[in-house]
Order: structure tokens, then sequence, then C-alpha cells
């Protein structure tokens, strides 16, 4: 008995200094004072920002960007080039290396970050689903929200319908990461876990790409009508999602090659135009 305790204390102080390790270090992150009540809501700038992960590879230079509130702004490039560093900036999950990001006219460094993070809702690529019923996932965007509220929200997503139609409808479980769900199915699980936090800012990152055309078309329809003034940005590879937008940037090599509606760019931007020339060609192909 004895050596087993004594077993048992020497492996507890091992573990307990590397907890202690943890516990004492310092966020990289230092919290600011703003505690998010600021006279403009919704409005997002980026003022000359570069950034470069911490292992050294620069994956945006320069960038000037700003979205007025209210307004929907598309982001398209090829895979890889920064689109998803890029919105990461805005609830500050990194910090920039050169120039400031802006929200709401404050820099994201002068927020408490519960502040900053609390405008804005975000639908992850990869997305995020629990071990859980679908309406605790849901209610993940807002604790408070009642029953009407996330079935509102799951609306919006287009994800009603089918959850209504699962076995035990919003009390199903769903499987740990979402394994029992389509891939179209999570993304909508996770759209309506954003539109029911009703933030300031949504935030979609690739979330439509799993949706067919039509149910693409609805729920952003919906979303218009639900929160009219909210900011929104959308990461979408295909045109037909990006081109309702008010603005469409096009990120390239670091750089924003062109920002502006579809169809100045489909006059002007050679990379959005090969960008339509090769989707135009798919449709094609189908057809043939
Ligand atoms: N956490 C990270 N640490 C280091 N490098 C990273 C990290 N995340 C991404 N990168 C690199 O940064 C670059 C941009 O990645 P990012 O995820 O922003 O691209 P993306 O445009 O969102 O691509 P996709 O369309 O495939 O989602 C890539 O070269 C990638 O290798
Ligand atoms: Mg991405």
């Amino acid at each position: 008995m004895l050596v087993m305790i004594f077993q048992n204390i020497s492996r507890g102080l091992a573990s307990w200094k590397r907890v202690r390790v943890i516990l004492d270090s310092s966020p990289e992150l230092a919290d600011g004072e703003q505690n998010g009540e600021t006279a403009v809501r919704g409005s997002i700038e980026f003022k000359d920002v570069s950034f470069a992960y911490p292992d050294g590879q620069t994956v945006l230079e320069h960038i000037d960007l700003k979205v007025n509130p209210g307004e929907t702004l598309a982001l398209m490039g090829e895979t890889g080039c920064g689109k998803t560093t890029l919105v990461s900036l805005i609830p500050r999950f990194y910090d920039v290396t050169g120039g400031a990001v802006l929200v709401d006219g404050v820099n994201v460094r002068e927020y408490r970050q519960t502040a900053l993070r609390g405008k804005i809702a975000m639908a992850l690529q990869k997305s995020e689903l629990f071990s859980a019923s679908v309406q605790e996932n849901i209610s993940w965007g807002d604790p408070k929200a009642g029953e009407e509220g996330i079935k509102s929200a799951a609306a919006v997503a287009q994800a009603d319908s089918f959850i209504s139609r699962m076995s035990d409808g919003y009390h199903t479980i769903v499987a740990e990461r979402g394994m029992s769900l389509s891939g179209g199915q999570k993304q909508r699980v996770s759209i309506a876990r954003a539109v029911l936090k009703n933030a300031e800012i949504l935030i979609f990152d690739d979330s439509t790409s799993a949706l067919d055309l039509k149910t693409e078309e609805n729920l952003y329809a919906a979303l218009r009508k639900a929160s009219p003034h909210s900011t929104k940005i959308i990461i979408a590879q295909r045109i037909a999602s990006a081109r309702q937008a008010d603005k469409i940037a096009v990120l390239e090599n670091g750089h924003i090659a062109a920002c502006g509606p579809h169809e100045e760019l489909l006059a002007s931007c050679p990379t959005y135009q090969a960008i339509y020339q090769s989707q135009i060609g798919e449709e094609d192909d189908k057809y043939e």
C-alpha cells in the first residue's frame, strides 16, 4: 500500500509541475480596455495589413479593404491564398504583423477579446459539431436562446426541414464531429449556430460549398431578410455564391487583385474572368 501511495504521489507531483507551467504562462494576445460599445456597428477595415504565421511564411501583404455596415463582401481566390487567414484577423485569432484591423472604427487590439468576439459570429470552414443534440449544437451560438429562436435560426439556414425529419427532431443526437450528418447538413447546422448569435458581423468561411445552388440561394435570401443590418463576409469558391454580394474581393498572391461588384470585375479583372470562364465551362460540360 505504502509503495503504491508513494508512486501516486510522485506521479501527481510530476503532473502538477506540468500543469503549473501552463497556468503560469501569460497569453500571447494582451487584452485591451474597450468594452465593445461603439457608435458605428458592423464596419470592418483593413489598413495596410500584412501578416505572417509564426513559422515565418508571409501570407498577406499590404491589404487595404473596407466593408461598411450592412454590406456583403464575398472573398474569392485560389485554395491556399489566405482567405481563412484574412478573416481570422477580424476576431483577432492572430495579431497582424503590419498595419491594423479596425472593427467599428476601433483597432482590434484595443478591445477586450470577449467584447470583440461578441460582435462577430463565424461559421468555420471545418464545421465543429459536438456529440450532443442538434438543438444544443445550435444553441451554442446563444445559450440563452429559446426553442423558438433556435427553430427560426435553423429555418434561415435551410436546416429546419431536414432536422424536423430526423427521428428525434431537434433532440436527435449528433455523432462526434457531426459524423452522422452529411456535409451539407453539417454546414447548415453551423450556419444556424452563427445566425442565432445575431451578431453585427457574420463570417461564413466556405460554409455553403456543399449545398446545391438552389438551397444556397434560398439561404442567402432568408439571411438578407432575417439580418439585414449585419455585415456579412462570405468566402466562396463558386461565382454563383459570390455574385449576389455588394462587392467581391479577389485575393491573389497575398494581395487584393481587385474589389468591386460582379459586373465590374467581369469587365476588368483578368483573374475573375478566368474563374468565371472555368466555372461556365463546367456548366457547359454538364449539358453536352
Ligand atoms: N496555422 C497555420 N500556421 C502556418 N501556416 C498556415 C496556418 N494556416 C494556414 N497556413 C498557410 O497560410 C496559407 C493560407 O492559408 P489559408 O487557410 O488562409 O488559405 P485559404 O485561402 O483559406 O485556402 P482554402 O481555400 O483551401 O481554404 C497557406 O499557404 C497555408 O499553408
Ligand atoms: Mg480557407
